[in-house]
């Protein structure tokens, strides 16, 4: 019993951590990103070797200046940022581990898809990460590494296969995280492997008293842009795993990774160009964006098995009267479904091997508990069939039918 809350608690503890430093790092970021882009020339900083931005916040005005490569002497004080991605990463691996590998038979394996050891299914995961960033990065050390566009679209198609990869052996939804937490292990890479040795060499000259090379800068540069450019797309994925919709069907997987990027993407660019010159806004992201957004929907939607069944039904008779109040008992035919489906880990007492208490404190066992669970028995075992977790305890697809006339005729 205590190991279970203490899954839960450690499981807790951890987001809390991912979040925490995910909006310190994320934030941080951003503002630069911006400031970057709303540096002005100033009369005394010589055009081309940095610019000036004027700043309002918490109660006084702030000078930035920023000098490309460097100054030309080392300050006395200098902050770094690179503690908020590493913790970012940190925090992301071990919530993987957390979840995904120490309970990998509930949230990793689909035995639909591939049958794994918990062992196998880990080391994969892990192995991808890391061989995933290595390949990224010779890509990036490649000839390929100085046409931008050609990198960016060949990289994007990269993560869109490594996306299909990780559905053909993982469940959706133990691929959809792996597909975000390699995206942000090259995030992190970047900034460890790439961005803070060159700025370490940049200080290295400045303090010999030399003058810095700049295709540190350069290089830097293009690790940043790719990260930039990401990060709104890994936010998705991160926070995909709570949704079934996203995941119920490994075949969508890849397009909707694809939209999804494109949105994301998209959108960042257009608050890129928009904070150096509101006049110059693209608009035009905007439009793009939403009707990747839209089309991801409809990916989703029929993709997902209740989805489609919704779909294909005929549509339902208008004005039929609602009988029925929402605390409505159900029929003995859709009880029985229920306890005899979901009640071995949806009870206060969980028979099914692993589960200690009722996950996410849904209660099952009985009539009322089924009605008062409607919505949600719903959204888990009919609009998509993320319940019982891989069909652990073998639901037909008739018995998810019953469940659906059923549902059909409660009121919302
Ligand atoms: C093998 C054990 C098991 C069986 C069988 C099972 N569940 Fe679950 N259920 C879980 C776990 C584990 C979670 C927590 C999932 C998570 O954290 O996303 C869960 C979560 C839920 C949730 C809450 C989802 C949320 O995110 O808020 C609902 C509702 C639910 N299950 C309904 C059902 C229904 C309906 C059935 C039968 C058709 C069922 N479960 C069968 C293990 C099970």
């Amino acid at each position: 019993m205590l190991s279970a809350y203490l899954m839960e608690w450690g499981s807790m503890m951890l987001r809390w951590l991912h979040v925490i430093t995910a909006i310190a790092w994320i934030g941080s970021s951003f503002f630069f990103i911006h400031l970057d882009a709303s540096l002005r020339p100033a009369p005394d900083i010589p055009p081309g070797t940095g610019g000036r931005a004027w700043q309002v916040h918490g109660g006084g005005f702030y000078e930035m200046r920023k000098y490309m490569v460097a100054p030309a002497v080392m300050p006395a004080e200098l902050t770094w940022h690179k503690w908020q991605s590493y913790w970012t990463w940190i925090s992301g691996f071990f919530l993987l581990v957390w979840v995904y590998y120490a309970q990998s038979e509930l949230y990793l394996i689909d035995p639909a898809v591939m049958q794994l050891s918990p062992l196998a299914a880990g080391a994969i995961g892990i192995a991808a990460l890391a061989g995933g960033w290595l390949i990224y990065d010779w890509m990036c050390r490649s000839p390929l590494g100085k046409h931008d566009v050609w990198l960016g679209l060949i990289g994007f198609g990269y993560v869109v296969a490594a996306s299909w990869a990780f559905a053909s052996v993982f469940s959706g939804r133990g691929a959809l995280i792996h597909t975000g937490a390699l995206m942000a292990t090259i995030m992190t890479a970047n900034v460890f492997f790439n961005i803070m040795p060159g700025q370490r060499k940049v200080i290295a000259a400045l303090t010999a008293g030399e003058k810095p090379d700049p295709k540190y800068g350069k290089a830097a540069k293009q690790r940043s842009t790719h990260n930039n450019y990401i990060t709104l797309p890994v936010l998705f994925l991160m926070l995909s795993n709570h949704y079934p919709v996203t995941y119920a069907n490994a075949a969508a997987i890849p397009l909707l990774v694809a939209l999804v990027i494109v949105a994301g993407a998209l959108i960042r660019h257009f608050f890129n160009i928009r904070h150096a010159d509101h006049a110059k806004s693209p608009w035009w992201c905007w439009a793009v964006a939403i009707l990747a957004l839209w089309l991801a929907f409809w990916v989703a939607m029929s993709a997902s098995p209740g989805g489609r069944e919704r779909l294909g039904l005929k549509p339902r008779e208008p004005g039929r009267p609602v009988l029925l109040a929402g605390m409505a008992l159900p029929p003995a035919e859709v009880t029985n479904i229920v306890t005899g489906r979901c009640a071995m880990c949806h009870a206060p007492e969980p028979s099914w091997p692993g589960i200690q208490i009722a996950p996410k404190g849904v209660l099952l066992d009985g009539p009322e508990q089924i009605a008062i669970h409607a919505r949600a028995i719903r959204s888990q075992a009919v609009m998509t069939h993320a319940m019982p977790p891989n069909n652990l305890s073998g639901m037909t697809a008739g018995e998810r039918r019953v469940l659906a006339a059923w549902l059909a005729e409660k009121p919302r």
